[in-house]
């Protein structure tokens, strides 16, 4: 039986902070679970302002402090990322809002998902955006970005398993 891969994009404002160190958390959980060759991670930003840049030095060296290589260039969403990847997973509800509005159809919405939907520890309903904090807001992120993972990875586990086509 062919085993189809399972595309994850993960999309924040600028792709320097938050969607960077939730493609580098969700990677590596990945690989741990054995399953890199059954998901693809990538991220992208709703805005190009930072295309072309590696993530924010400050991000990732909080992110190393944990193990994490934020090793992703930015870029902007683009509308076949709509039709390549399967689940786009945003991390606060102005990155839902503007991806619902870049979605060029119905089955693509229902694509778009919060990180912190997979939560386990429900204290915060999104990912706060770091750029404007400081350490405390970098280190907030990777807490949220690791359980929310850690719960993403759980429900695609789940659906792998029980989807007789994957
Ligand atoms: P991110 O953080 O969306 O988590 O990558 C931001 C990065 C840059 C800006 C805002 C948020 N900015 O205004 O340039």
């Amino acid at each position: 039986m062919k085993e189809e891969k399972v595309r994850l994009l993960f999309v924040c404002l600028g792709n320097i902070c938050r969607s960077p160190s939730a493609e580098a958390v969700m990677k590596r959980l990945v690989k741990d679970a054995g399953l890199g060759d059954r998901i693809e991670i990538d991220s992208a930003g709703i805005a190009g302002y930072h295309e072309g840049d590696r993530a924010d030095s400050r991000m990732r060296a909080h992110a190393a402090r944990r193990g994490y290589v934020l090793d992703s260039i930015s870029r902007p969403v683009c509308t076949e990322d709509f039709f390549d990847f399967d689940l786009i997973i945003g991390m606060d509800h102005r990155n839902i809002d503007d991806l619902k509005r870049k979605a060029p159809d119905l089955e693509s919405v229902e694509k778009i998902h919060q990180m912190t939907e997979y939560s386990r520890n429900k204290l915060y309903d999104h990912v706060p955006d770091p750029y404007y904090s400081g350490a405390e807001g970098f280190e907030l992120v990777l807490d949220l970005l690791e359980d929310a993972c850690a719960g993403l990875l759980e429900f695609m586990n789940l659906s792998l398993s029980s989807n007789p086509d994957n």
